[in-house]
């Protein structure tokens, strides 16, 4: 079987689970989704000096060697596509191809970085069902607030239960992630870049424009959707993605 294996990461403050539409759609396809550190099931540890973009991708590459897999398409969301960068840094022979869905290349503004400690101090403080409620309205398009209960239930659900160490953790890491803006230009491998028409914490407009740097890249937007596209549009998101996966076998 010549399919090459799918990493897929997720985003922040999710798991595994936010994959979930497409790993089971992709049945034909080795589908590797972890957990990250700290999230799900995963172990968390309780320092946040435990947590970095480096520190993540070191684990996935770890995931990746214990499976025997030497070559990988990574599927990363918004956090996901930024450790997707740390693996273009310290890997890129090991990416056959990338998805990088509603993510960006920057690193976080002086007011970003003030905003995730502000967000951790909300976490240690009232837990993490004080960040779902801060964060599910960001999160999701207006359609899918108004006509979809199941998936602002399913969304609020996933961070709440989340350990609070890890969601800590995780905003020490985002906060102090570098700037990947520079790889763009050097990416070698096919790209599809996915966004979605109602995102506001990673607007489509940025998405293009980070598209247009990378050389071989195609864009999508997926309407009626928000920052979490594989979830609230699953059948538009599936059907990117493996119109994509088609053309690299
Ligand atoms: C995510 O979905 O991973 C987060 O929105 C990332 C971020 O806050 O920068």
């Amino acid at each position: 079987m010549n399919k090459p294996a799918i990493l897929f990461i997720h985003g922040f403050p999710f798991d595994r689970e936010m994959w979930r539409p497409q790993f089971e759609w992709l049945l034909d396809w080795h589908c590797v989704a972890p957990n990250l550190r700290g999230a799900g099931t995963a172990v968390a540890p309780l320092s946040p000096d435990a947590y970095s973009m480096h520190t993540y991708a070191q684990d996935l590459i770890g995931v990746l060697d214990q499976q025997r897999i030497e070559r990988v398409v990574v599927c990363g969301l918004s956090m996901g596509g930024y450790i997707t960068f740390e693996l273009l840094r310290q890997v890129p022979n090991r990416l056959r191809a990338l998805v990088l869905c509603n993510t960006k290349s920057a690193a976080d503004t002086s007011d970003g970085k003030r905003g995730r400690d502000a967000l951790a101090e909300k976490a240690r403080a009232r837990g993490t069902s004080a960040v779902a409620e801060e964060l599910v309205p960001k999160l999701l398009a207006r359609q899918t607030r108004e006509e979809h209960p199941d998936i602002v239930r399913e969304v609020s659900e996933m961070i709440e239960r989340q350990p609070v160490a890890g969601v800590v953790g995780a905003l020490h890491a985002l906060r102090d992630r570098p700037d990947s803006t520079p790889l763009l230009g050097r990416i070698q491998v096919p790209v599809l870049v996915i966004a979605g028409e109602d995102d506001q914490i990673t607007p489509q407009a940025g998405m293009q424009e980070m598209a247009h740097a990378i050389p071989n890249a195609e864009f999508v937007i997926i309407g009626a959707a928000g920052h979490l596209t594989p979830v609230e549009q699953p059948g538009a998101v599936n059907a990117a993605i493996e119109t994509f996966l088609e053309k690299l076998v």
